[in-house]
């Protein structure tokens, strides 16, 4: 029998009706034009809309690397690494040496920094057990909570006598932080935060993701730079940013790697890695870990323009890391300012809601350390010029995010 909710042609109502709300937002709020279309680059352009923060996505070792595995081994084996327990496996071996830079026992390489968290919140967190978690924390470990069926318990951006509260009052469980934000580049008090979760009997878990490979000695990230790998019980990474990766990772204690392979449901229902991508995080781990002189340049860049933009009156904080947060406020406000930064060649990445709170969109400057001299000049110039036609909100520290 015919479906009778079919219109002639199309979707069923129910979809027609979710499509026609999504149009008509795009008409109402954003006066009919897809915001998130902007300009190709053109030469010359700064591109600061890309995580690749010591600028080596074109590293010939990596390059060469990948290239030399496709040649190798063609595609790999589709397959679930569930079903890889060869322990001498090149992404077994990855595995253990990404954990070991972290100061980890173990170590589970994830098909991206999202599949890590939401694999690693589900195989931890439960019913009954709260979670807290920085309200700006990445919306991956908000959705893996949910995912879990856990009791998501908030703590304000960065407030340990916050997050101390609430631990007093609901009981042990996880902490989960982020270690550099991904919206304004704000630095977590660390060593606070994991000292109170230790002293609390609560699991820590952190997302290194905007810090390993640009942070530490070596750029083993900051639980190992600050000597906290015995207090952190996971640290989680996206090496879709410094390590230019399409993959995730989860340090992990002795054990946890087998058990998260048959609980975690990304780890089970989806394909493994494929020995290309393996390749090239090898070799981006070798790069990485000599490339101080960039992560040198990455800090004191980062400084310089966070300091001379504040100078100019920007409200974007003196104290925050690589990523830069114009807040704007309205939407289409951002977009506008998106547009203008374009316009003098310089690309940002947009954000709204759900990556910002409403009323809080902002656009997003990635610094990175290929940036030299001459663009860094270029940036502050047009920055400062542009500083009437940028109008932004009062900065007020914390950009908050929709979960
Ligand atoms: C803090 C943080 N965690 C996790 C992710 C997800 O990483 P991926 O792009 O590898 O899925 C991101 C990327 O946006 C991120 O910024």
């Amino acid at each position: 029998m015919e479906d009778q909710s079919r219109v002639v042609g199309g979707l069923p109502d129910f979809m027609e009706q979710r499509l026609a709300r999504f149009q008509n937002f795009v008409i109402s709020e954003w006066g009919g034009r897809h915001i998130f279309r902007s300009q190709p680059f053109t030469p010359g352009d700064l591109v600061l809309c890309t995580n690749d923060y010591l600028s080596i996505s074109n590293n010939k070792d990596i390059v060469d690397a990948q290239c030399a595995s496709l040649r190798e081994h063609g595609a790999g084996l589709m397959m679930s690494s569930l079903f890889n327990q060869d322990p001498n496996d090149a992404l077994r071996r990855v595995e253990q040496t990404l954990a070991d830079a972290v100061g980890a026992a173990e170590g589970v390489l994830t098909q991206s920094g999202y599949c890590a968290n939401i694999g690693l919140m589900q195989a931890i967190a439960c019913p009954g057990r709260p979670v807290y978690i920085d309200v700006i924390a990445h919306a991956s470990l908000h959705a893996g909570i949910r995912f879990a069926g856990a009791t998501t318990v908030l703590f304000r951006h960065n407030d340990i006598s916050d997050l101390s509260a609430k631990i007093s009052k609901d009981g042990a469980g996880i902490v989960v932080i982020d270690s550099i934000y991904s919206t304004n580049g704000s630095l977590a008090p660390m060593r606070d935060i994991v000292d109170l979760a230790h002293n609390r009997g609560c699991l820590m878990v952190v997302d290194e993701s905007h810090s390993f490979g640009t942070h530490g000695l070596h750029g083993r990230g900051l639980v190992a730079g600050l000597g906290l790998a015995g207090k952190v019980d996971f640290v989680t990474v996206s090496l879709a940013k410094a390590y230019c990766s399409r993959a995730g990772f989860i340090a992990c204690p002795r054990g946890f790697r087998d058990y998260f392979g048959f609980e975690s449901l990304p780890a089970i229902f989806s394909s493994s890695l494929l020995p290309h991508d393996v390749a090239g995080i090898r070799a981006a781990h070798e790069v990485v870990i000599g490339e101080e002189r960039r992560r040198d340049r990455l800090h004191s860049l980062t400084r310089y323009i966070r300091c001379g933009l504040a100078s100019m009156g920007y409200p974007v904080g003196t104290d925050g890391e690589q990523i830069v947060a114009l807040e704007v406020g309205s939407d289409l406000r951002a977009a506008e300012v998106r547009d203008i930064l374009e316009d003098h060649g310089i690309f940002g990445s947009l954000f709204t809601p759900p990556a910002t709170s409403k009323g809080r969109s902002l656009v997003r400057l990635s610094l990175h350390a290929g940036l030299s001299d001459c663009d860094v000049d270029r940036l502050m110039t047009t920055l400062r010029n542009l500083r009437v036609a940028v109008r932004l909100s009062t900065w007020s520290g914390v950009v908050r995010t929709h979960h």
